[in-house]
């Protein structure tokens, strides 16, 4: 029997490749940082039993439409805003994320986005580095604290409720605001559900972890940043097409929030002339939340184990369209 077709959009580490390379042909982007282009994904999309995708890729109605044989699309993300799971549906192909492997190191990065924001890590790095430190002083490169402050989570999910964890060995006072209610971390963590509009106005810190959805799109408004606190800081760990990114800018430039830490943006990825990276109280990174080696090896090889399932008739283990089984 004619072994099935996988494309992988982007090189991977081989050993998360082996079980696919078993039961499939395997063939591979080349790059490990530059994606691979339209025209070749479409032309590898049309031959394909299974897409191995990045976030970086989009997988619209139109790709799936022209791919006849695609029985599997397996993201190496959690988030799948990349990916027109309806229309996938609409043709019996499988969706696949990678939840779960991700979450404490996510979770890792965004309190440590957080911690680099509020203290001012990055900044001061850059300042000794610089050659720019003469004397200790008072008030130098003094940030705002983290324990015992509010910290307002929006998204209570699984990245959401491990970064609750990592805030409440802080002993922060933990505020969250969820599509439904989480009392189980209510619970656990001592966390109190707060509306949106509250929340905004109460938190200290306010970390973004929701998904992106036709509901998220653009929740951070101009209206939104004016009514946190001056002395807020924002973070944003989700995606960038949460926030109104002009919004955030005019609110950072009119002081209105005091600082932000962005690990994404609406368009990835961004320049140094970006807006946002003129200001000296935005920490920005080059979207690295669930960026560690063994993270990493770990999402690869739930991706090849998702497409692997599904072509052998199998359920797998993170599946996005239910209605596929
Ligand atoms: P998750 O477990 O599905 O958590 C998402 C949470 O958001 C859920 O609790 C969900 O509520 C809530 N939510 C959904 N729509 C909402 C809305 N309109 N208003 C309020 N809350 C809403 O996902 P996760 O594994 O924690 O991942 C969360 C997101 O983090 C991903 O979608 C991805 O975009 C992002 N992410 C980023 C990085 C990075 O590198 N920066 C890494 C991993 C993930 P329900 O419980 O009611 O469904
Ligand atoms: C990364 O952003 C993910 O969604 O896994
Ligand atoms: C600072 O280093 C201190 O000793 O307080």
């Amino acid at each position: 029997m004619e072994k099935p077709y996988v494309y992988v959009t982007r090189r991977v580490p081989e050993e998360a490749l082996i079980p696919l390379r078993e039961y499939a042909e395997v063939n591979v982007w080349p790059k490990e940082e530059e994606p691979v282009p339209l025209q070749v994904l479409l032309e590898e999309a049309k031959k394909a039993d299974g897409l191995f995708t990045m976030l970086s890729d989009q997988i619209d109605a139109e790709l799936i439409e022209q791919a006849p044989k695609l029985k599997v699309v397996a993201n190496l993300a959690v988030g799948f805003d990349n990916i027109d799971v309806e229309a996938a549906s609409k043709h019996g192909i499988a969706v696949c994320n990678t939840p779960d492997v991700l979450t404490d190191t996510t979770a890792d990065l965004t309190f440590a986005l957080l911690m680099a924001t509020g203290r001012r890590i990055v900044e001061s790095a850059e300042y000794i580095k610089d050659g720019k430190w003469k004397n200790w002083g008072p008030l130098l490169l003094a940030g705002t604290d983290i324990h015992h402050k509010t910290i307002g989570i929006v998204g209570m999910g699984r990245i959401g409720s491990a970064v609750a964890k990592r805030a409440s060995g802080f002993d922060m006072n933990i505020l969250y605001y969820n599509r439904s209610r989480k009392e189980d971390v209510e619970k656990a963590l001592d966390a109190t559900y707060t509306p949106f509009d509250e929340l905004i106005e109460m938190s200290d810190y306010i970390v973004c972890l929701a998904p992106l959805t036709d509901e998220t799109k653009n929740m951070f408004t101009e209206n939104v940043f004016k009514r946190m606190k001056p002395s807020a800081i924002f973070i944003n760990a989700s995606r960038g097409g949460v926030v109104d990114e002009e919004a955030l800018t005019k609110a950072l430039a009119e002081k209105e929030i005091a600082g932000a830490g962005l690990d994404v943006f609406k368009e990835e990825p961004i320049g140094a002339d970006h807006p946002l990276l003129q200001f000296r109280n935005v920490v920005a990174l080059p979207h690295i939340g669930s960026a560690s080696v063994e993270t990493r090896y770990d999402m690869a090889k739930l991706a090849s184990r998702n497409i692997v399932n599904v072509l052998r008739g199998e359920r797998p283990e993170a599946l996005l369209n239910e209605e596929i089984f």
